[in-house]
């Protein structure tokens, strides 16, 4: 049994997938006091037009995803979770990578994605696959403790 990483597109709308997707959102969003989203939540989104869904497995074993939103040439990071007991082994930027090249090869041109001000972990993430910041949304999250933080706006400039 291999226990390659590797990260694919998945499609459809199954329970099961919106399960899985759901589950790995809480796992990797409750420690940080956000709260996950629910396969409803999932369904609602993956329905949407341009949306692709991008799953990291360990062998067989999923442990990670990210969700884009491509419209004409700019595409937009819905989200992006690692399991926990799985993160800094390199599956969030297997995802990005993933995503970058599938967008290269459709032509697109920008990269957008916003993230919490103090989410340390995903913004070394992004700079480190050369995202860079270009804005700030003041109180753009409510926590689960109902305080706000800002978000940091991050855009890729895709080079062909
Ligand atoms: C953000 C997240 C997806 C990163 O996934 P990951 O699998 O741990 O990422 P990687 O192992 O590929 O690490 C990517 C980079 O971030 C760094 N990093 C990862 N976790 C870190 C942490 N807790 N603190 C500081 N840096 C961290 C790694 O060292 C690596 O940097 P490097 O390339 O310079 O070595 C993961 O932490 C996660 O699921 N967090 C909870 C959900 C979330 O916040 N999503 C983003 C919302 S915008």
């Amino acid at each position: 049994m291999t226990t390659e990483l590797h990260v694919s597109e998945i499609t459809g709308t199954s329970e099961q997938l919106l399960s899985l997707l759901s589950k790995l959102h809480l796992s990797a969003f409750l420690p940080q006091g956000d709260a996950g989203w629910k396969a409803g939540d999932f369904r609602d989104i993956v329905e949407m037009q341009g949306v692709h869904v991008f799953v990291a497995q360990q062998g067989e074993e999923p442990i990670g995803f990210g969700v884009i939103r491509l419209v004409c040439d700019e595409a937009e990071l819905i989200t992006i979770a690692v399991e926990p007991q799985r993160q800094k082994c390199g599956a969030g930027a297997a995802i990005i990578k993933k995503i970058i090249s599938f967008l290269k090869a459709l032509k697109a041109e920008k990269f957008f994605l916003e993230v919490r001000e103090d989410n340390k972990a995903a913004i070394k993430l992004y700079e480190a696959n050369g995202f860079e910041n270009i804005g700030r949304r003041a109180g753009y999250y409510q926590t689960l403790s109902g305080s706000r933080k800002d978000a940091l706006c991050f855009a890729l400039i895709i080079t062909q």
